[in-house]
């Protein structure tokens, strides 16, 4: 099971170390791998932090070159350098405000593989595809336009867009047919299964009713994993739903 803590451009040294305190006191469970995703400029101060935490680090997204004249933009090898594993790329935050393409997105990914980074690549309708029955072709022509030449390690987050920082969340239907397509998507392209996290208003009372749902691999959490109380419920109950299996 992966919890993927999205922290977007939130928190700051001060809080980022009480959260690592209670981090601390927790018993991890060896089948929940915990990953947090920290603003690019808090990742070596929070890697230093958790390094004798069972938790991973990831980047929040990464550029489709290894150097160069890219004024802001992080490379995938650094984010290695500094003790990142993962890294989201495709975010819809990312796809919307920084104009990212599908194409860029599938540049981003492979670079990601090339640096030893396993990408976790997000997909996601907005509410009128959803609502015109658009959503299942939507996400397989984002997934085949997004997906690297070659891999052996990859996550798909489905994220509908009108569903991040809502409190709203699909019918429990809708992310199992969601999810089996992706899959399927995916084997029929590369012959490979990868994970599917779902993604968008994820918390603590609807976690159980989502790991729930067939193929549901994991979670992303952007809002509810800033509080280190929500995060580790939230980590409680997906532990306790395994236990239920
Ligand atoms: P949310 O964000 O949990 O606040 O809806 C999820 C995401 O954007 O990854």
């Amino acid at each position: 099971m992966f919890i993927a803590a999205n922290w977007k451009m939130n928190l700051d040294k001060k809080s980022i170390k009480c959260f690592v305190k209670h981090l601390q006191n927790y018993k991890f469970s060896k089948n929940l791998q915990l990953c947090i995703f920290p603003p690019t400029i808090y990742i070596d101060f929070l890697s230093e932090l958790t390094k004798n935490i069972p938790i991973s680090i990831g980047g929040q997204n990464c550029h489709h070159q290894s150097f160069g004249a890219f004024t802001g933009e992080v490379s995938a090898s650094s984010l290695k350098e500094f003790g990142c594993d993962f890294v989201i790329i495709g975010h819809s935050e990312r796809r919307i405000y920084n104009k990212e393409t599908n194409e860029n997105i599938k540049k981003c990914a492979q670079f990601g593989i090339k640096s030893n980074l396993k990408p976790i690549i997000c997909v996601g309708e907005n509410l009128e595809q959803r609502e015109n029955g658009n959503a299942l072709d939507f996400i397989e022509k984002q997934i085949t336009d997004c997906l690297p030449e070659e891999f052996n390690e990859l996550m798909i987050a489905y994220e509908p867009i009108w569903s991040i920082g809502t409190g709203k969340i699909p019918h429990q239907s809708e992310i199992k047919e969601m999810h089996k397509n992706i899959k399927e998507i995916v084997f029929s392209k590369s012959k490979k299964n990868v994970k599917v996290l779902y993604g968008g208003s994820v918390n603590e009372q609807n976690i159980q009713e989502i790991l729930s749902v067939n193929n549901v691999d994991g979670v992303l959490v952007g809002g509810a994993s800033l509080k280190i109380k929500d995060l580790l419920a939230i980590c409680g109950s997906a532990v306790k739903h395994l236990k239920n299996l």
